[in-house]
Parts: structure tokens; sequence; C-alpha cells
């Protein structure tokens, strides 16, 4: 790695660090509880290695899309039962700082840190000027801490977060350094890896609903794979492309037009599947299993018992498997036996198995084969965009060793 990492802070005890986390973690849409504390985990490592050296810890993060809330919604968008969440996954004690992201509260509570004290800003997105890279905004985050660290790897993306690149820039004005944590540091190995010289047979798995959203990714992964199963809503549209009677599923034209040039690689590299389970689009507890058409009313929502045994055998005989986009409708049980079957094949393989997106993550930490995989990733727009090989601001902050 180009870039400083932890280890290149110096000497940090009784200083200041501030800490860019990924802490938008998904929240029960009634009580606002976090209902999977897997980012913020992930980011307990950097956070201990910090403390333990003696430093105090200000965090922070986005959490959900307050700009776009209603007023009750908004109420469960603060960090109280995120920072509750961390301080009992971390052991310790975290003070959520103030209601407002900077000003006198803020300022003061960051002087008041002692060496191990942890502090956690409130969601960056309560001020607007976070989302407009706003330089003054970020100059008052600066202030408060003596270094910079971004483990925010899903939000690496984001080039007009003033807390991802703003920020760094006004910390570095004053002389202070920057380092990646060590998530993103794994993160960022990790896909270099698979995308510099990956153990071949490298397999490609992708789903999810729309091509179009990810053809850049899939072109950059056909560049690198040996083969490339596509299941999930995408695949009916390469089937309707390719003049399969789809029956009732949804297929838009823009999907069709963006499918059209991955066509000539189907049949070679790319392998679509050869049944599913379809269901009734007005009983969806009518199923049955397609080969070839799917009858009128009916619709895809889940690879078939064949296809799923080849992937399986595909899966078995690659050295690399990338998945990113669960295979069926996942989120309801009747439906979920693809992205199951698909998970546990990968935790089966003693091959390097990298999972990236954030629905895919979700879908292998509930069927309970996270721990199984050699890396899930954090990021959904962070790994697309990290595959297709674009550049980051929010990395060009970071200072090179
Ligand atoms: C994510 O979940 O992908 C990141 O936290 C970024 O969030 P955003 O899509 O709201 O910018």
């Amino acid at each position: 790695m180009a870039k400083k990492t932890l280890s290149d802070l110096g000497d940090i005890a009784g200083k200041r660090v501030l800490v860019r986390v990924d802490f938008n973690v998904p929240l029960d849409k009634k009580t606002g509880a976090v209902k999977n504390d897997r980012r913020i985990r992930a980011a307990l490592p950097t956070v201990k290695q910090l403390l333990g050296a003696g430093a105090s810890v200000i965090a922070m993060s986005h959490l959900g899309r307050p700009e776009k809330a209603t007023a009750d919604e908004r109420k469960n968008l603060t960090m109280d039962k995120v920072a509750a969440r961390f301080g009992e996954l971390l052991g310790l004690p975290v003070t959520k700082a103030a209601d407002t992201v900077t000003g006198p509260a803020v300022t003061a509570a960051a002087a008041a840190l002692k060496p191990g004290g942890v502090l956690l800003l409130e969601n960056l997105r309560f001020d607007p000027r976070e989302q407009q890279n706003d330089a003054a905004f970020a100059a008052e985050i600066a202030a408060l801490a003596d270094a910079y660290v971004n483990d925010a790897f899903g939000t690496c993306h984001n080039d007009k977060d003033a807390s991802m690149v703003a920020v760094p820039a006004a910390l570095k004005a004053a002389g202070k350094p920057r380092a990646v944590g060590l998530l993103v540091a794994k993160e960022l190995d990790i896909i270099e890896g698979l995308m510099g010289a990956p153990k071949k047979p490298v397999l490609g798995i992708m789903g999810g609903a729309k091509v179009s959203d990810k053809i850049a990714f899939i072109n950059a992964l056909l560049a690198k794979v040996d083969h490339l199963l596509i299941g999930g809503k995408m695949a009916y549209t390469f089937l309707k492309a390719r003049g399969t009677d789809v029956g009732a599923t949804r297929v838009a034209d823009e999907e069709l037009a963006a499918a059209g040039p991955l066509l000539p690689h189907v049949g070679t590299k790319i392998s679509l599947p050869v049944d599913c389970l379809a269901a009734k689009s007005d009983d969806l507890a009518q199923t049955r299993v397609c080969e070839g058409a799917i009858p009128a009313g009916f619709e895809g929502v889940d690879i078939g018992p064949k296809t799923l045994a080849a992937f399986g055998a595909k899966i078995a005989s690659a050295a690399t498997v990338i998945w990113n986009g669960p295979v069926g409708w996942f989120e309801q049980p009747a439906f979920s036996a693809g992205t199951k079957g698909v998970a546990a094949a990968m935790a089966a393989s003693a091959d390097v198995t990298v999972v990236g997106g954030g629905e895919t993550a979700e879908a292998v930490e509930q069927f309970g084969y996270a721990d199984k995989l050699t890396h899930v990733s954090t990021g959904g727009g962070a790994f697309l965009a990290y595959v297709e090989g674009k550049a980051f601001k929010s990395l060009q902050q970071i200072d090179d060793k």
C-alpha cells in the first residue's frame, strides 16, 4: 500500500485522532434500532489500535439520507443508537458529542477528551455543508484533531462529502497527518489483488436487478474472469434479449439495450440460468420451476435447481470467486434457495471467495456464511467503483508513504 496507514502516523500518544468511519447501518424502520452492526464491528480494529497507542478518537459518519427524510424519519437518524452500539461493541463508553455536527459544545467535548476516550459526532448529513464538500465546515471539524484516518471504505467513492475530501484537505493545510485505517487498507489490498493477479481460474457471479447500473462493473469483471455466471433479476433481461418468453417478469427496454453489447459473450464466457423458480404475480404462493419459457402471469423469482447445481460445480472448480448481487428474491424465504446455495458453495470452497455489495453482504450474513468467506466487503457502491478502476478523491487526500 503506497498510502500512509496507522503505523505511519508516528507517536500519537495524547493526540486526538479524527476517524471517518462508515456507520451508515441499516435501521429498524419503526424503532430506529441498529439492524445490522457489521460496519461498526469492521471499524473496531482501527479504533482499538489508536486507543491502544494512547490516542483519543473522534469518530464521525453519515447515517441514511436525512436530506430526503420526513421529520419523523429524521429523528431516527441521530447517532444516539449507533453510539450506544459502538460503545457496547468496543466495551468502552462512547459519548455522542452534541446535537449539531460542529459548534462550541462539540469543540469543548473534543478538547476534554483524555487518552483512551471516544467521542462520536452527530450524523454528518444533519449539516447540509457535509454533502457540499464545504471548506468552512471542514475547517471546523479538522480543528478538533491532530490527525485524520479514513476507515470508511463504503463511502470512499463519495467525492463531494466534506468528511471524505475537504476535511483531510484542511488537516493537510494545517500540517497534520492523514492515513487510511485498517479496514480501508484491507479492502483495497483485497480488491487490488483480485483485479491484479488473481489465482486462476477466476469466476465472477453477478446478480441483482439492473444491468444498466452495473454495466461498467460487469465489463471490468469480464476483463478479469475466466467465466461469468449471471443470475438474479438481471438474468431475465438477458434471457428475454435472447428470445425467451419471461412471462410477467418486468424487463425495461433500457435494460435490454444495456445488455445488448454483452450478448455475444453468452454461451462462451457468460452463462445464464438454465431453469428458474417462477411465482404467480398475483399469488406468490403459487410457484413452478421453469426450463425455458415462463408462463403468462408468472415471474422469475430465483434460479432453479439445475442452475444452482451448475453454479455450484463452477464455484467448486474455481480458484477465485467474486460475487456481487443476489441471484433471487432472497428476502422471501420461499425464494432464497438460490442465493443461499451460492453462499453455501462459496463457503465450502477452500479458495479465495470475495463478496461485494450491500445486499449480497446482507444475504451471506443472514444465511450465516460471512465468516466462512475470504472477504465480505463493507462497500456497496464503493466496491463496484473500485473494481471498475475509478480514482477516489478521498484516497488522493491520504498522505503517500
Ligand atoms: C453506502 O452505504 O453505500 C455508503 O454508506 C454511502 O452512502 P450513500 O449512498 O448514502 O452516499
